[in-house]
């Protein structure tokens, strides 16, 4: 027996064997051999291959004995592999040949008759899929639950308020329930985009065969039936080439990511000594090696920082489709590690986050006393000028420059305001603490009123996406 260079001898075991007079090389082997990632699609490549065999019976390539003996083998595999007595071999490429392998040792020639009319094109392709969709069930749960705890404490958080920033500089107070129902809609926004990207994963590749299908007569739509898939692939070109069902679930992933690490940065802001508007939870926290007094949001921080990894998987994989010409090509191999690992750290993050906002302590009087600024309610006077003739720009001049004056020190703005000829008292009313944010009421706005038909509207939106 021949090897190249530095070979394993393990030539009769590669799927190819019968074309091949020499054995893979250990380079090639280390580059090629997916098995180290691809292993956690086993139950997704036994299902599919018990989907297969039972096609293949009900046209007869496999007798009724055959079929229940490759399914009996298949079932022995998955149960071999998940209690870990699965030995893997050196010639175990990936997930596809190695369960192909233990098959044919179990079941003999039946088991030989396993990849009749298949490919790993459309094999893996079909494993991929049913990932995904699995993938897509589990973080679309996970964002359901986030955005339940989000209502939650926004239920809890009454009529409390917070500044709202614009620019970073603090703009008009806003309840507190508002801020964090703008975080819930984003993410259910983004559950409604993994909904939809699933539509398109929901297809079946398998019958495409390598690339053209086959001369034996397959069942595909048989096959995606019983795999549970709501329709089969059109093309058969198209089936086993494409990843963009990859990528467009890794872009919602991403899109989620960065709503995510959205919420971290103002945990993290409101974590600071400087805002003090959020005391993280000890378990939610993290200490310094170093300094006695330090209480870290890793939390907070992670959630911003992993979104950056999420878009790196992103661009990662559209590098690696773009001029890919039809059909299968083995670039396409670099589909699963980014899928995985977006998944993975989603998972991670999401579940990590809501711990961290369920336990989080609202410091409301400190947003309170920050919120209070008589400059937060500004708009609220040139409004209050509008209501009685004045034209908008006009009234932005006059409250902008008694905003001036009082900074220069010419008095407090209350007094400026009380004292003016057009404004007065009762327009000085309207800086009094907590009477800006209740002055919110337009549909859609952070005021109480708008606020508790919000969460009567978010609570409806949940349930409709329920399960
Ligand atoms: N491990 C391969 C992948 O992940 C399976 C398909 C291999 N196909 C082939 N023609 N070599 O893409």
């Amino acid at each position: 027996m021949t090897n190249g260079p530095g070979g394993l001898d393990e030539t009769a075991n590669t799927l190819w064997h019968g074309r091949f007079a020499g054995g893979p090389s250990e380079a090639l082997q280390a580059l090629n051999d997916s098995l180290g990632f691809d292993r956690r699609m086993y139950q997704e490549d036994i299902a599919g291959s018990r989907a297969h065999v039972r096609g293949l019976a009900r046209v007869g390539l496999l007798t009724d004995d055959e079929a229940a003996n490759v399914i009996d083998a298949l079932d022995r595999v998955e149960a071999e592999i998940t209690d870990g007595s699965f030995v893997f071999v050196a010639s175990d490429e990936d997930i596809h040949t190695a369960v192909e392998r233990r098959v044919t040792e179990i079941s003999g020639p039946a088991g030989a008759k396993l990849h009749t009319g298949r490919s790993r094109n459309d094999q893996v392709a079909t494993d991929v899929r049913l990932w995904t969709l699995g993938a897509i069930d589990e973080i679309s749960g996970l964002i359901h639950r986030l955005a339940t705890t989000l209502l939650h404490r926004a239920e809890a958080a009454e009529q409390h308020y917070l500044p709202g920033y614009t620019h970073l500089q603090q703009a008009q107070p806003v309840l507190v329930a508002h801020h964090l129902l703008a975080h819930g809609w984003a993410l259910l926004r983004d559950a409604d985009r993994l909904a939809d990207a699933r539509v398109r994963v929901d297809v079946s590749p398998l019958g495409a065969g390598a690339l053209a299908g086959s001369s034996l007569p397959l069942d595909p739509d048989g096959v995606a039936e019983d795999l549970g898939f709501s329709a089969r692939f059109e093309n058969s070109l198209d089936a086993v080439s494409d990843r963009d069902f990859v990528a467009e679930t890794l872009f919602d992933l991403t899109l989620l990511g960065v709503h995510l690490s959205r919420i971290g940065e103002e945990f993290v802001l409101w974590s600071t000594a400087e805002f003090g508007f959020v005391t993280l939870d000890d378990g939610f926290s993290t200490g310094s090696s170093m300094l006695p007094q330090k209480k870290n949001p890793d939390v907070a921080e992670l959630a911003r920082g992993k979104a950056g990894r999420l878009l790196g998987n992103l661009t990662g994989l559209l590098a690696t489709m773009k001029n890919l010409p039809l059909a299968y090509n083995k670039d396409l191999q670099e589909d699963k590690e980014p899928l995985f690992d977006a998944v993975d750290t989603m998972r991670l993050t999401l579940l990590a986050l809501d711990g961290m906002i369920d336990t989080v302590t609202f410091n409301f009087d400190a947003m309170a006393a920050s919120a209070d600024s008589p400059y937060a309610a500004a708009i609220d006077l040139a409004e209050y000028l509008v209501a009685r003739g004045m034209p908008f720009r006009d009234s932005h001049a006059v409250v902008g420059g008694l905003v001036r004056d009082a900074l220069a020190g010419e008095g407090s703005l209350e007094d400026l305001v009380a004292n003016h000829d057009e404004l007065g008292p009762d327009a000085a009313a309207l800086l009094r603490p907590g009477v800006p944010v209740r002055n919110r009421t337009t549909p859609g706005s952070a005021g109480p009123a708008p606020v508790a038909d919000q969460l009567e509207r978010f609570r409806s939106a949940l349930a409709h996406r329920q399960g």
